[in-house]
């Protein structure tokens, strides 16, 4: 099984994590990010598709757009299913094309499945780095448009056979995470050029204080691993919200922190290991086998605090190996600081993305809710760095989430044809439309399915091996058989009507 689960596992969350963690960039970079390459054949690219630098300009400039493609499985007639690979390079998504829950979609369908890159990741670059006046095209409606403009003009270079344009050909854009949410969103903008969507883990609904992310890991997560971490933040807050700056320096010290200079930054460190539960896969669970784990045996603060103390001693020893110390490596308060000045960083991009639009700001719950994030860990926090890496006149003095909002309908997006899919466990789903926040929308009259994979976390639905569960075997199956019916039902639409037209209700 291997070889995909492994390429999938360390990119599929990437980027969607706490933008902005110094410390969890750090870790990612050190990763070693895939085992060995096997090479995709060439006959499934890279392709380059050229696209025009600024939709909504006179200006005609065009960058090279890249993707991939498998046509072995195409019939006349059949549909693509286009996936974009989102916030993260495509590289090590291209494999979609040929080992993939879409891929075995495509196949059942006699249909093509294409993997493109997102603007501004990968080498899919309009400008030549990520400064603020680099990043002007880098926004949703550009990067939907990039998607509508390729269905338009695609030719395939694999395919010996002319395409027929969208409609006639269905295109089904499927994706995961904010790709998940590009999918929605191009059923929604581009109902002619779009037949059908399947987000999986889409958080459609933008937040600004978006506490609500860690919840499933305080609900779901195993009890005493939960105990013991609120009771050491619980303790910690207890000093970092006390005016006395003694002890705020010994408890540093027990986390290997005693030079950071400021409390939130300490805050943020400390969430640090929380990030790992949506990296869980069906097969690896390192929230529980890097992190919980250190809490086993123990059952006094005191032993919980020098736990998580030792925890993070040891990812501090990772992470900051090339600094002085640790202040220089994780303090985000000073403007001159490398990440701030480095226009070449490519996570700028995400950055850019949730500074401008999308908010999502990972925070220690309010005071009326328990928490098992520092309360110190607030949208300041987050928001600090925008102006600081962007320039305080490049970025909105906010994200523009509540536009977003009301431009795509966040979670009450109502759309036919679209089969929604989310994982009981993800923190994402606290933003989804199956979020128990969400309208509840079991009586609106629209062609969509519904599923939460029970026990599950990012969307696990993408997930390919025996080893997966078979909810979600069923899921894909269900996902076949909804997209099977619709494309029939499309292809004879006067069988429907006399269907529908018959039945008495
Ligand atoms: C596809 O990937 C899965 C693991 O995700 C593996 O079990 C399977 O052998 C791969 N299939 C092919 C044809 O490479
Ligand atoms: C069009 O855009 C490109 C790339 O941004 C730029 O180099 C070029 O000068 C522009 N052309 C005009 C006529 O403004
Ligand atoms: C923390 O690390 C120290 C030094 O390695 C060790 O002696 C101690 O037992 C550890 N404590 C816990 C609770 O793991």
């Amino acid at each position: 099984m291997s070889l995909l689960l492994v390429l999938g596992v360390s990119h599929l969350t990437s980027a969607l994590y706490a933008p902005g963690s110094r410390i969890r960039e750090k870790i990612e970079s050190k990763k070693i990010t895939s085992q060995v390459k096997e090479k995709l054949p060439e006959k499934y690219g890279p392709y380059y598709f050229d696209q025009p630098i600024d939709h909504f300009s006179l200006n005609t400039s065009t960058f090279k757009h890249r993707y991939w493609a498998n046509t072995d499985h195409y019939k006349q007639g059949g549909p693509v299913i286009l996936y974009n690979a989102g916030e993260t390079p495509a590289d090590d998504r291209s494999f979609y094309v040929i080992n993939s829950t879409m891929a075995e979609l495509a196949k059942r369908l006699d249909g093509i499945i294409i993997v493109m890159e997102h603007r501004f990741y990968g080498t899919s670059m309009p400008a030549p780095d990520f400064s603020a006046k680099s990043l002007v095209t880098l926004n949703t409606k550009q990067a939907l448009e990039d998607i509508a403009s390729f269905i338009k003009d695609l030719k395939l270079p694999n395919l010996d056979i002319e395409l027929p344009p969208a409609p006639e050909t269905k295109y089904i854009v499927y994706g995961g995470s904010y790709s998940g949410n590009l999918a929605a969103w191009m059923r929604l903008k581009y109902p002619h050029l779009v037949f059908a969507a399947v987000p999986s883990s889409a958080p459609v609904h933008m937040s600004y204080d978006f506490y609500q992310y860690f919840e499933p890991i305080r609900k779901y997560g195993p009890k005493h691993c939960i105990k013991a971490i609120h009771s050491v933040i619980l303790f910690v807050d207890h000093i970092l919200f006390s005016p006395l700056e003694g002890p705020k320096i010994r408890l540093k010290e027990r986390f290997g922190a005693q030079d950071l200079k400021h409390d939130d930054d300490f805050a943020e460190l400390l969430s640090y290991p929380l990030g790992l539960w949506q990296a869980m896969t069906p097969a690896s669970n390192p929230f529980v086998e890097e992190f919980c784990s250190v809490f086993e045996g123990l059952s006094s603060v005191h032993d919980y605090v020098e736990a998580y103390g030792n925890y993070t001693k040891s990812i501090i020893k990772k992470a900051c190996d090339k600094e002085e110390n640790v202040n220089e490596c994780m303090d985000t308060h000073d403007p001159r600081g490398k990440m701030y000045t480095d226009v070449t960083n490519e996570n700028r991009a995400w950055l850019w993305q949730v500074c401008t639009e999308y908010a999502y700001w990972q925070t220690g719950a309010p005071l009326w809710k328990s928490t098992i994030v520092s309360r110190k860990l607030n949208t300041a926090w987050f928001q600090r760095q925008c102006p600081l890496t962007f320039g305080e006149h490049e970025v909105p003095r906010r994200p523009i989430w509540r536009k977003i909002n009301r431009e795509y309908e966040g979670w009450y997006v109502s759309l036919d044809r679209v089969f929604w899919i989310d994982g009981e466990y993800d923190p994402w789903r606290e933003d989804s439309i199956q979020s128990e926040s969400a309208p509840d929308r079991s009586d609106w009259e629209e062609d969509a399915k519904y599923v939460v994979l029970p026990k599950s976390v990012h969307h696990w639905d993408f997930f390919v091996s025996e080893t997966v569960s078979e909810s979600i075997k069923n899921t894909q199956e269900q996902v076949y058989t909804s997209i099977r019916k619709w494309i029939d039902e499309a292809d004879q639409p006067s069988a429907t009507f006399a269907m529908k037209y018959q039945s008495p209700n």
